[in-house]
């Protein structure tokens, strides 16, 4: 099949839809839809008697997660619920010292804001750099020092859409001894990824926005030393060395990054993710990244031309990702609401985001007829 057959195959959207939203919650691809109603077909009629079919395709997701990664091995590959999980399981399984700080951004999206706010009480301070200026790496590494133990900040920012350098931070991080913590949601299935050149510690991301999954299953990566300056914060039986071994009353945690999976995997979810990282890996992500790139660049030429319009988003380029944001220039935070609210209802699935409205298109999304749509949108709900 062809790109374009392969598309229309994938994704039979509602015609009706024009689905701008991935930097919230994705679209399933076709065979995520299939592998979710052979799984519970199978396990109406047969239960779990193909047990060790489950495990290949667990295994099967965590080779395909390390390459979208390019982790150096499996082992480095977690699975957990969601991001704000992660998060958590990083922020309170390291051995703080008072005085220690945290550098990120101002930019965060709560989750990872929050968590790192918390260890206020332990005496840790979270430093928030502007990053809305021309050189947002410079203003965060101004906030490291002596006492800086880990930075934390999106590969991409949920409301701006700012992209972030990562080889940048990561590269100041690695230097200095400071942890590289990288929330990726916004980017991994988007962008081509590399944990390793950037040097990041932990890379967190749930799958269900650019990686075109369910909600409820997220990557958690470490690297083994890194993962090793944690404490484990969750028990049971899954996460020891010897799972499995349930007689034996010693035991030892994973090496792997499974010592963070404390009990039954989901197994459901595991079969959609694998099923819909299996497109993305079809299609190849350098191909993914130049459609996201390019629907963005579309997007923002559209925004561009309305002179009703300013984009919020930076549109220098390496600065953005799949995120385009934008608002009204006659409009306050109220009439975006009302007018976010208005392109949902004319079918423009987008966000009320940013002080404005985000669009964010994935690689398969036809963003050729905007115009119309906009137009069509805001019309119909006049009429
Ligand atoms: C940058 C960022 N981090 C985290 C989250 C939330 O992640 P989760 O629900 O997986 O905890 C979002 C959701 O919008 C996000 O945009």
């Amino acid at each position: 099949m062809n790109m374009m057959n392969t598309i229309k195959h994938e994704f039979p959207l509602r015609p009706d839809l024009v689905y701008l939203n991935h930097a919230a919650v994705g679209v399933w691809p076709r065979r995520t839809a299939d592998a979710v109603k052979n799984f519970a077909e199978e396990n109406m009629i047969q239960g779990a008697t193909d047990y060790p079919k489950w495990m290949n395709t667990e295994r099967e997701l965590r080779g395909r997660l390390k390459r979208l990664l390019n982790a150096a091995s499996v082992d480095d590959i977690g699975l957990v619920k969601n991001t704000s999980e992660a998060l958590s399981l990083i922020a309170y399984g390291l051995d703080w010292q008072s005085g220690d700080n945290i550098v990120s951004t101002n930019q965060e999206f709560p989750s990872n804001r929050m968590v790192w706010k918390s260890l206020q009480a332990k005496g840790v301070e979270l430093r928030l750099a502007e990053v809305s200026g021309d050189d947002p790496e410079a203003a965060i590494l101004a906030l490291c020092n002596k006492r800086t133990r880990l930075l934390t900040v999106s590969s991409v920012q949920y409301g701006t859409g700012l992209r972030m350098n990562l080889d940048r931070l990561g590269a100041f991080c690695h230097t200095s001894g400071v942890l590289f913590c990288l929330d990726a949601i916004q980017s991994l299935g988007a962008l081509q990824f590399d944990a390793q050149a950037c040097h990041a510690d932990f890379v967190v991301a749930d799958g269900h926005k650019w990686m075109l999954g369910p909600e409820g299953l997220a990557v958690f990566y470490s690297r083994p030393e890194a993962r090793d300056a944690l404490s484990l914060l969750q028990y049971g039986w899954h996460m020891a060395e010897r799972a499995g071994d349930f007689d034996a009353t010693e035991w030892s945690p994973a090496a792997a990054a499974r010592r963070f999976e404390p009990g039954s995997p989901n197994m459901l979810g595991i079969h959609a993710l694998n099923a819909s990282l299996s497109l993305l890996e079809e299609i190849g992500m350098a191909q993914v990244e130049a459609d996201v790139l390019s629907n963005a660049e579309a997007v923002m030429a559209w925004v561009k031309s309305n002179p009703e319009l300013e984009l919020i988003t930076p549109a220098r380029p390496g600065r953005y990702a799949g995120i385009v944001t934008f608002r009204h220039l006659h409009l306050d935070d109220d009439g975006h609401a009302n007018l976010y609210r208005r392109l949902m209802a004319g079918g423009m699935v987008c966000a009320h985001r940013a002080g404005g409205i985000r669009f964010s298109p994935h690689f398969y999304s036809d963003v050729s007829a905007l115009d119309a749509a906009w137009g069509r949108a805001l019309n119909d709900q006049r009429s």
